[in-house]
């Protein structure tokens, strides 16, 4: 089945290595897969604010960039975190997206779990250092997530570079780029964690 890919990049500059690595697995879909590619500096978010043990749970509808960000979510198969790793993680605006799920999870009528599952999350990260085992804490972010709302795990693609550009000379992780969308995802049942 032909699957919609969305691409959330999520670095702070322009071309820089995850973007490149991210293209460069994308060049591999197979004829039929549609990839749609948005910038998360480009879609600023509102300040996230839990309101889930207030009065107000009746979250109104996202607007603006939220909406926009909302549908593209909703409207792909598969969705890919296109992250550089941040202090061991994902980067700011990563985490500010993420934060928006909780939100959406509880805004009346929108059914964000159900609508989500059964589709399937990917990660795309590159890190400064040759210890690719220092982003553990980014993988188990975005595998726990996936998990905690009943996606498909892909996994997450690995690099290491510095400048931008700088990526090509990672040989290994350009080898991984071109059968990485070929994985067959992990079907997980949702999870117990719950952090919202
Ligand atoms: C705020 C910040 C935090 C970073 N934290 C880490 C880190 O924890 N570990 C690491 O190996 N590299 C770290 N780096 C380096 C980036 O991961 C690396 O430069 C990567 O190539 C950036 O990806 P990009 O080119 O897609 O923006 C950090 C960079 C920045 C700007």
């Amino acid at each position: 089945m032909a699957r919609n890919f969305l691409f959330l990049l999520g670095s702070t500059r322009a071309g820089g290595n995850t973007e490149t690595l991210a293209r460069q697995a994308a060049e591999q879909l197979p004829a039929g897969d549609t990839a749609r590619w948005l910038t998360l500096t480009d879609f600023e978010l509102p300040a996230f604010r839990d309101l889930s043990h207030t009065d107000q749970r009746d979250l109104a509808a996202p607007t603006g960039n939220a909406a926009t960000l909302l549908d593209a979510t909703l409207d792909a198969t598969d969705l890919v975190i296109a992250s550089p790793l941040y202090w061991y993680s994902v980067s700011t605006p990563v985490k500010h997206y993420l934060d928006h799920w909780a939100g959406w999870l509880r805004t009346p009528g929108l059914d964000f779990r159900q609508r989500m599952a059964g589709r399937t999350l990917w990660g795309v990260t590159v890190l400064a250092g040759s210890d690719l085992s220092t982003a553990d804490p980014l993988v188990g972010t975005l595998r726990n997530s996936a998990a905690y709302l009943g996606l498909g795990w892909g996994g997450v693609l690995l690099g290491s570079a510095v400048q931008p550009g700088e990526i090509a000379q990672d040989t290994e992780a350009v080898a991984r780029a071109k059968t990485f969308f070929g994985g067959t995802p992990l079907r997980a049942a949702p999870g117990s964690a719950t952090p919202a």
